[in-house]
């Protein structure tokens, strides 16, 4: 693992420890790094109202755009499992939306990673250009 990526790791992981999720008991960190070399960190934050709840990766994304942030590089996502956790469904909707094409970098615990380009976790996406 690269110095940046054990970074981003670290990061995510402490993210993952202030998760709020009462209902599932499954904590979820995220890191998103900037192409200036921010991070922005999210944690799943659940709700009585399951429908609610947030994911670490939007929690990320939108603290990011919310303070300015506009172009990124990767997104780094830490859960405690042996098959890697990827974002779900609306969390890659999001992904697409605001980070476009970036790298993935699914990780656990126990130091797996996979790296992959959000393009294959979510090709032939619905996006702004059909809005033109
Ligand atoms: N969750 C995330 O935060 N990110 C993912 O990539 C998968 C799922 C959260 C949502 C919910 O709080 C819990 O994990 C179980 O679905």
């Amino acid at each position: 693992m690269s110095e940046e990526q054990n970074k981003l790791f670290e990061r995510a992981a402490e993210a993952r420890e202030k998760a709020v999720a009462p209902f599932s008991g499954f904590q979820v960190g995220a890191a998103l790094l900037t192409e200036t070399g921010e991070i922005f960190t999210g944690c799943n934050i659940e709700n009585a109202s399951y429908g609610l709840t947030m994911c670490a990766e939007r929690v990320a994304i939108f603290k990011a755009v919310s303070e300015g942030a506009r172009s990124f590089e990767k997104i780094c996502v830490v859960a405690d499992t042996e098959d890697l956790t990827p974002p779900c469904g609306a969390c890659r909707q999001i992904i697409w939306e605001f980070c476009g094409n970036i790298e993935i970098v699914l990780t656990n615990l126990h130091g797996k990673i996979e790296t992959m380009q959000m393009s294959e976790l979510f090709p032939r996406a619905f996006d702004a250009k059909f809005l033109e």
